[in-house]
């Protein structure tokens, strides 16, 4: 094994959009599933807020010929910010004018085919270079307690001590371990993992665990390396977990059973939990939803 790198900053994030997001069509069709709005904000935003507040500079999106809209958001619109200035109004001014702030630069990437998560992350090698970066998928969207800090802040607190790559885990139930990749985990500390080997989508019974690696990771620049040699795997795409699987021959990748809600947001039912959930934390709308909700829950019917 490999001596690990104790990290420091984590300078790049990649986030890869480049998928179909068959399970939201047909809201998918035209439009990115990263663009879906909850409450106000599209899930991408989330993610970005995240990796900014996590210290990154860099944001690589890893995009398709779909995806423009994602371009669009984070670029300044002056025609919309003219008239907003007119109408005098300063707060919403504010919300379109610094989605990105001046420090960070965002590059976009273009993902050829939709061959895999794995391909995706390999696109951004050329920005990635030789540090260690973030992977997020925009569609995990995770509500951390503020004083854990957000996801991707405990991962890169696991990196600052033990060094190496550290991915998100969540216990799922075993009838969903086919929607994961699953690992087998050795216990070193609270909510901390060695992973011993990793499968992606395993049938139920097949499953080494209920522990699942969910959609926020730092990776070590050797993943690229184990990238390059990934063949097409589960569903014949190229597999993130496949590449971890050899990154594991190495050295050490741990995970981390983060502390937090995540919701699916690329599948329906989790996103209608995000928007109930967010919408009830809303600054603005909180007070009004929940008293819907409290006048609509006792008219509904098992
Ligand atoms: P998903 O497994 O959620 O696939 O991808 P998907 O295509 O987005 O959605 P469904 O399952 O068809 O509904 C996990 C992440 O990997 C990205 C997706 O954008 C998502 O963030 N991805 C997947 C790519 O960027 N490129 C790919 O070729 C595949």
């Amino acid at each position: 094994m490999n001596t690990l790198k104790i990290g420091g900053r984590i300078r790049t994030a990649v986030f890869p959009v480049a998928g179909l997001g068959t399970r939201f069509l047909p809201a998918t069709k035209a439009s990115p599933k990263e663009m879906l709005p909850v409450v106000d904000k599209p899930l991408i935003q989330y993610a970005v807020e995240e990796a900014l507040a996590a210290g990154v500079e860099t944001l690589v999106f890893v995009t398709n010929r779909n995806k423009r809209a994602i371009e669009d958001h984070f670029d300044r619109v002056y025609e919309l910010e003219n008239e907003l200035l007119e109408r005098e109004k300063p707060d919403l001014l504010d919300q379109v004018k610094d989605i990105l702030p001046r420090s960070a630069s965002a590059i976009y990437i273009r993902q050829q085919a939709a061959l895999g998560l794995g391909h995706a992350v390999l696109c951004a090698a050329p920005v990635v270079g030789r540090e260690p970066f973030f992977v997020v998928l925009a569609d995990d969207l995770i509500d951390s307690p503020p004083a854990s800090g957000n996801v991707l802040e405990q991962l890169l607190g696991i990196h600052e001590r033990h060094g190496g790559s550290v991915v998100a885990l969540e216990r799922v139930p075993r009838e969903h371990a086919s929607r994961y990749g699953i690992i087998q985990p050795e216990k070193i500390g609270e909510r901390l993992y060695g992973i011993q080997s990793i499968v992606e989508k395993p049938d139920p019974g097949q499953a080494p665990s209920d522990l699942a690696v969910i959609g926020r990771y730092l990776l070590m620049p050797e993943i690229m390396e184990c990238l390059e040699k990934t063949g097409r795997g589960r569903g014949g795409e190229i597999q993130l977990t496949d590449a971890l699987g050899q990154l594991l021959a190495t050295e050490q990748v741990l995970g981390y059973a983060f502390d937090g809600t995540r919701y699916d947001c690329g599948d329906k039912l989790g996103y209608l939990e995000a928007c109930v959930e967010l919408g009830l934390k809303h600054p603005q709308l909180s007070r009004e939803f929940k008293e819907y909700l409290i006048r609509r829950v006792p008219l509904l019917e098992p």
